[in-house]
């Protein structure tokens, strides 16, 4: 049981083999997640809203962060951990990502996420040049929710489509190790996909991304709130945990997840 490695998504990629992710904010799921041989494990922010209830993603910090990541690295033996940057403990630019980035991989994160296009191309840069693995996160950057005006699908006309392709491949220069897709036209993630040599990580991004993610409690029917029309509730007739969690990877290689009516 190898290992998954950064050079294993790009294998993944050369190869047209989906990877498969799914979000774990604890020992007990992140385990099942690796037994089950998802290939990526993502200790998302969104434990903001799943785990504490919040409305949104910008109450998490960095200390919530470290601890959910140690929590989730003891369960992990296969699956690669990513560990999201809070809002507010990179934004500052180069040295402050560089410091809270440091704190989450001492936790037991192997790779750092965070959010946005251009302006974090220097940060990107940074971090890669002192041996700190970056996934990228452009299109619905849930920790800009304000900016934003709500959690909008991004890039449907073609000047803001243009500015994703472009920020996509800037990070990709950057050094960023993989890129997650949140919320784009299909058409314009199966773009960004074939114009990168790193893998693409979709969620609401349609079925041609390199791989998918998804919300662990959207994805078990667990979380009290609405999900998004992205989202697949996978325990529906599924028994148990182990079973829909299965399914999902499943679903995600076969390419059968997500369909027409989970994109946009
Ligand atoms: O916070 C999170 O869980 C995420 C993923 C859903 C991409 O950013």
């Amino acid at each position: 049981m190898k290992p998954v490695m950064l050079t294993t998504l790009r294998e993944m990629k050369q190869a047209r083999q989906k990877i498969t992710c799914l979000t774990a904010y604890d020992y007990s799921f992140a385990s099942l997640l690796d037994s089950a041989g998802l290939d990526l494990v993502m200790v998302g922010d969104s434990l903001g809203m799943t785990m504490q209830g919040h409305d949104s993603t910008l109450p998490v910090t960095l200390e919530q962060m470290e601890y959910h990541c140690a929590c989730v690295a003891r369960g992990v033996q296969r699956a690669l951990v990513i560990g999201d940057l809070p809002f507010g403990s990179y934004q500052q630019g180069p040295a402050q990502a560089c410091d809270s980035a440091a704190r989450l991989m001492q936790a037991g994160a192997q790779v750092v996420k965070l959010e946005g296009g251009a302006p974090m191309v220097e940060t990107v840069r940074f971090l890669v040049e002192r041996g700190i693995p970056v996934c990228a996160h452009i299109g619905l950057t849930p920790q800009s929710v304000h900016q934003l005006g709500g959690y909008r699908v991004q890039g449907r006309d073609e000047p803001s489509a243009r500015r994703l392709r472009e920020d996509a491949l800037h990070l990709e220069a950057a050094g960023a190790g993989l890129i997650v897709l949140e919320a784009i036209p299909a058409v314009l993630a199966r773009e960004i996909t074939q114009a990168l040599s790193i893998p693409t990580i979709g969620i609401g991004a349609g079925k041609d991304t390199d791989g998918q993610v998804l919300v662990l409690q959207d994805m078990l029917g667990l979380y009290p709130r609405p999900s998004p029309k992205f989202s697949k509730n996978f325990m529906d007739g599924a028994g148990s945990l182990e079973v829909a969690i299965r399914n999902y990877a499943e679903a995600v290689r076969n390419g059968t997840f997500p369909g027409s009516e989970h994109s946009f």
